[in-house]
């Protein structure tokens, strides 16, 4: 091969965002023990989820990728990775439903830890520090230990994502996710709400349908569509040592997969074609995406896709935009076009949140829920206007009553920011907000597929 790989190749290229281990020594022990640990996923699942992604850039099904912005050591309970798993399972039943098209379930959840920043410090009170990287690599607290990078942090994000991956395939395959419980996914912070009694009409809907189907002898005990789910992990593939001592050759196929999740991408501020990033998941067979901001020219976004997917493979890559909805209506169609025109097969996701964060008056890093809104809808209207399939979208949200982001059916305000404010980084959706943003998107998923039944009774004619 002209252009070989190996596993630790990205160690010679330009690296950004990943932090320098005062104590090397601890570090090439703790890649070792991490590197002699089970893998956390199988390849087999990893091209489950690829070929579902397939899927996916052929205009035949949806995706959803959504969980928290970062997760955290201090907020690891079971209570928070159900109600997020919950959350998901009814967006994805509003846009199955909607869209009548299957719906990718994609979490940012057992691994989202280590976090970009365009900072090296912060300054608090005249007091600079190194910038917090996420819990995989040092400490949130404002104190100089604390800002420590420390190896031993990769041990025990293993350790909570195996734990957390455990219990969502539990959930998953173990009677939680089953189709006849569609009733009891609802929280109480929604059951009261618009959403909440939108969600029920259809979920009432939906347990007809089921009790014909099994009047048909199509029930949960025999269909295990009915009484399964397929959920797929993923998170953003920024601390290499760590993403390199989780890879491994995969036996009936002889390929390297990167076994810390099933996908996993590249944020917009390490996407360089150059950089140890690109390098690291070049190598690896797992399906990957990166983001693509206001700044991607097309020469540049074609050049990556193939160093990245040099053999044209449909569901290796997934595009996530992310431009705010100006830069987005002005930006993106010409990106669209080019990619199309190359013929380049991609899955197309909008990530409306990480071009649209502000600060609040009050200091709290905020989005404006309409913004948000305002994305998504400009990214189904230019994907509209080229005829491309406005693939999915990915968001940060929890299953928590938060109160991070402004506005929604149930308003969050300026004011309230403070009430229930926990996120690690950035603001997320909550559970009701999510699922409003679901509603939204199943609108337009169904007015596309409503296009595009008349358009083929007319060319019929
Ligand atoms: C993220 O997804 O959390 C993130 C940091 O995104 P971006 O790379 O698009 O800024
Ligand atoms: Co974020």
């Amino acid at each position: 091969m002209a252009d070989p790989w190996t596993p630790d190749g990205w160690r010679k290229a330009p690296i950004d965002n990943v932090p320098t281990y005062p104590d090397q020594e601890r570090l090439a022990h703790v890649e070792a023990t991490l590197a002699a640990f089970p893998p956390l996923v199988f390849a087999g699942e990893a091209r489950r989820l690829e070929s579902n992604l397939a899927r996916v850039a052929d205009g035949k099904a949806f995706l959803l990728q959504g969980g928290d912005c970062a997760e955290s050591f201090a907020e690891f309970r079971a209570n928070t990775i159900r109600d997020t798993f919950r959350v998901m399972l009814q967006m994805a039943v509003v846009l199955t439903y909607g869209a009548a098209m299957p719906v990718v379930k994609l979490g940012r959840m057992a691994g989202q830890f280590a976090k970009p920043r365009s900072a090296e410090t912060e300054t608090k009170d005249g007091v600079s520090l190194p910038s917090y990287r996420g819990d995989i690599v040092n400490g949130i607290d404002f104190t100089p230990e604390a800002r420590i990078p420390d190896p031993e942090r990769m041990v025990r994000a293993y350790n909570q994502s195996a734990a957390t991956l455990n219990l969502l395939r539990a959930f998953a395959s173990g009677g939680f996710a089953d189709l006849r419980k569609v009733h009891q996914w609802t929280l109480g912070c929604v059951a009261g709400s618009l959403q909440g009694r939108l969600y029920e009409d259809l979920a009432n809907r939906l347990s007809e349908t089921l009790s014909f189907m099994e009047a048909c002898g199509l029930s949960s005990e025999t269909t295990p569509q009915i009484r399964e789910t397929e959920f797929f992990t993923s998170h953003e593939a920024l601390l290499l040592p760590y993403e390199q001592a989780l890879t491994r050759i995969d036996s009936t196929s002889g390929d390297c997969y990167d076994c810390s999740a099933h996908f996993l991408w590249i944020g917009e501020r390490t996407r360089r074609l150059d950089g140890a990033h690109v390098e690291f998941l070049r190598g690896v067979k797992n399906p990957i995406g990166f983001k693509v901001g206001p700044g991607m020219a097309g020469d540049d976004l074609l050049r990556l896709i193939d160093r990245l997917n040099p053999d044209n493979r449909a569901g290796r890559i997934t595009l996530i935009t992310r431009m705010g909805p100006e830069n987005l209506e002005d930006k993106l169609p010409a990106l669209v076009r080019r990619v199309a025109r190359e013929g380049r097969k991609v899955v197309w996701s909008c990530d409306p949140m990480h071009a649209n964060t502000v600060r609040a008056a009050s200091g709290y890093k905020t989005r404006l829920f309409d913004r948000i809104l305002a994305e998504v809808r400009a990214f189904f209207a230019v994907h509209k206007a080229e005829g491309t399939h406005a693939g999915g979208v990915h968001i940060e949200m929890t299953g928590q009553d938060v109160t991070e982001c402004v506005g929604g059916a149930v308003s969050v305000t300026e004011a309230s920011l403070g009430d229930r404010y926990h996120t690690h980084c950035d603001p997320r959706l909550n559970a009701t907000q999510a699922l409003e943003l679901a509603f939204l998107i199943a609108d337009q998923l169904k007015a596309d597929r409503n296009a595009h039944a008349v358009e083929r009774q007319a060319t019929n004619f």
